[in-house]
């Protein structure tokens, strides 16, 4: 086996995870720097390199590096990915033994890189390689990120069950709360598919944990334009995903640590956005007289007479149709005016009603609770619960239902 030029050969950086600004132009230009974490991904490494070799060859020749990233993977993929050093000339291997993580993995092969844009994808043909060609000329075209998102037109997931998918959406939700002002800004900041500019995070320290890494590029880089690109998410067809509770646990971790280090979502006005809510407020009244009026004509003995619990839903639901209409047309229209057409319009109602459903839940326990424990007289029970509940639907909503990302856009795929 002929030797190895040690300059493939990549030595894992220590230190902060900090990525340097270009310096001088070095002698062979490399424009764009892909980095491939790989662990235990032996049967995946060479289909992946041959397939992105066969895409950037025609388009960046001799520009463009492959970083695979491994972290001593017991079944040895550093050593086949060494084995195809010779065979594609623009492929790099860093073997970390020190350190282990998919996000660090990645901040390591930056620091190790040598382009002006920097990327990341998984190492198990989960992520289409095709789609980089369009995150690539997002990126020629200015944005500072361009992400492959599962959440946009021609988006989605092959064959997920239904706990991954909740699972997934139920981590956004979270993220969404803590750290709205990050996460709230792309439709998928869960995606590990994406490209940097340099720019925009060198000379930052990143303090990733666990697999979320684009969540710490939002979190702390200088990020104005944003690109989505729709994909959709491919089954494994060899080897296993290493996600494992842990990983959840990380998520967390890091995104509470991004909240206090970072502060942006602290800042009470950004997070309670004062006319909408006093709006929101409004449009809740007067749901709230549509439920009293409903529930009054559907449970009151002078009138049909109907259960308690029964004529509360239905209240509720026609109140929920209602504050529908109004947030729609009033409070949030310039979310509404960006996102036009009837199934647009439908999904943020089935979100809305989702979240309000959830919120009459609490609504009918609070109801019951202060009815049946604190003996208050049903009509004020139903007042404290709906004041409660109106915070909750507000927040939510805005969060979820109303939500404008940071994407503009004209850069979405092909739309
Ligand atoms: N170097 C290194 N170190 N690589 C790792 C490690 C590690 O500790 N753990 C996983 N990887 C590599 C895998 O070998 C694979 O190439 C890639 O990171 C993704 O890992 P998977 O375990 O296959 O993740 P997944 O498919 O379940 O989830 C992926 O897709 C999600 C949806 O986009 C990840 O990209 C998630 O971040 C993403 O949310
Ligand atoms: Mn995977």
């Amino acid at each position: 086996m002929s030797t190895i030029p040690p300059s493939l050969l990549l030595s894992a950086p220590s230190g902060v995870l900090q990525v340097s600004p270009l310096e001088a132009p070095s002698p062979l230009p490399i424009r764009f720097s892909l980095i491939i974490p790989t662990y235990n991904e032996r049967q995946n490494i060479e289909a992946m390199v041959a397939h992105l070799s066969q895409l950037l060859d025609p388009v960046l020749p001799g520009e463009y590096e492959l970083i695979i990233v491994d972290d001593d993977s017991p079944d040895r993929t550093w050593e086949v990915a060494q084995t195809l050093l010779v065979a594609f000339p623009q492929l790099r291997v860093m073997r970390r033994q020190q350190e282990r993580g998919l996000s660090t993995a990645v901040v390591r092969g930056w620091q190790a890189a040598q382009g002006e844009i920097l990327g990341v994808m998984d190492g198990d043909l989960q992520h289409p390689p095709e789609v980089l060609l369009q995150l690539l000329a997002a990126m020629e075209r200015g944005a500072d990120l361009a992400i492959a998102s599962r959440h946009v037109k021609r988006g989605g997931v092959s064959r997920w069950s239904l706990l991954r998918r909740l699972l997934s959406r139920g981590a956004q939700v979270v993220g969404l709360l803590l750290l709205p002002g990050v996460v709230g800004r792309v439709s998928d900041p869960m995606s590990g598919y994406f490209l940097v500019s340099r720019a925009a995070i060198a000379e930052r320290e990143l303090q990733p944990t666990g697999y979320k890494i684009l969540i710490e590029v939002l979190g702390r880089g200088q990020i104005q334009e944003i690109a989505e690109v729709g994909y959709v998410f491919l089954e494994r067809r060899e080897g296993e995903s290493k996600v494992t509770g842990r990983q959840y646990l990380d998520y967390l971790h890091h995104l509470l640590r991004l909240r206090l280090t970072h502060g942006r979502g602290g800042r009470f006005r950004e997070l309670i956005p004062l006319k909408q809510f006093l709006r929101f407020g409004l449009v809740g009244l007067s749901g709230v007289v549509v439920d009293m009026v409903v529930l009054y004509l559907l449970h009151d003995a002078s009138t049909l007479g109907l259960g308690l619990t029964r004529s509360k839903i239905l209240a509720a639901e026609v109140a929920i149709i209602n504050n529908f209409f109004w947030n729609d047309a009033w409070t949030f229209a310039d979310v509404a005016q960006q996102q036009r057409g009837g199934v647009a319009r439908f999904r943020r109602f089935l979100k809305f009603n989702a979240v309000c459903l959830v919120g009459l839940v609490l609504n009918v326990l609070l109801l019951n609770l202060l009815f049946n424990q604190l003996q208050l007289h049903y009509l004020l029970a139903n007042l404290i619960a709906i004041a409660v509940v109106t915070l909750w639907n507000f927040w939510v909503n805005l969060k979820l239902s109303w939500r404008v990302t940071a994407v503009k856009s004209s850069t979405h795929n092909g739309s």
